[in-house]
């Protein structure tokens, strides 16, 4: 299976993902070998924490399709970002200042310490507004434990849910596996992605994932999960 990986931080120099152009190589490299063709590139947006990040993110773009068309090229790049929600965020996206995937979905982040009522208000004020969500690994939120009732309700509304692939492997913790069991039982899910910042920690790869959802679960989830799903939202479409 050939996957879309729609969420990573390849772009050197831009966010907390790769820090060099060597490092940002180097994770294409493992993307493409696991079987990646096509990459979405989301650095982080938010202004508050990391500045404006836009020339740098343009500048290392650059770079990427030229190593890529060089090494790689069958392998399709897009870039966006992942919107970190901060109050007054509206009027930046408005503005155009965030890209969004496929021309047509917010990624959308919290931090984990961000309260119920925070993320509630942020996902009615952004839904009300016409936007189309895609809830950046909608696992990691504590304070969405529990509340599959309220992130259903959002998916009615439009909103996409993107988990993470290091969910699925080995080394997850017990209290993620059975997170993710009740996730996948209670809500839809549109695409698995890497959330990748190096090539070590949290590699660029999703090969375990197809694995582990094959076994767990089936291999059309794996597909849709892992290929079909990303690529709908990549052209701009919702796969649901
Ligand atoms: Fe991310």
């Amino acid at each position: 299976m050939h996957y879309t990986d729609l969420h990573t931080h390849m772009l050197f120099g831009v966010d907390d993902g790769a820090k060099t152009e060597m490092d940002m190589c180097r994770m294409v490299d493992a993307s493409y070998r696991d079987g990646t063709r096509t990459l979405c590139l989301t650095p982080h947006f938010q202004p508050t924490f990391y500045g404006d990040n836009r020339a740098a993110a343009d500048f290392a773009f650059g770079r990427l399709k030229a190593y890529a068309a060089e090494h790689y090229p069958d392998l399709s790049l897009h870039l966006a970002n992942e919107l970190g929600y901060y109050t007054g965020c509206r009027l930046a996206i408005h503005e155009g200042e965030c890209r969004f995937l496929g021309g047509a979905f917010l990624l959308m982040d919290f931090s984990p310490d961000t309260t119920l009522f925070q993320i509630r208000y942020a996902m009615d004020e952004l839904l009300s507004s016409g936007y189309r969500i895609l809830l950046a690994h909608v696992e990691r939120y504590p304070a969405l434990h529990g509340e599959e009732d309220l992130i259903l309700d959002w998916t009615r509304r439009g909103a996409l849910l993107q988990v993470n692939a290091s969910a699925f492997s080995r080394r997850a913790s017990f209290a993620m596996r059975r997170r993710i069991k009740k996730l996948l039982r209670r809500v839809p899910v549109a695409a698995v992605a890497s959330d990748a910042h190096d090539v070590l920690f949290r590699p660029p790869l999703l090969s375990e994932a197809e694995a582990f959802i094959t076994a767990h679960y089936d291999a059309d989830m794996a597909h849709f999960l892992l290929s079909y799903g990303p690529s709908k939202i990549v052209k701009g479409e919702s796969p649901m």
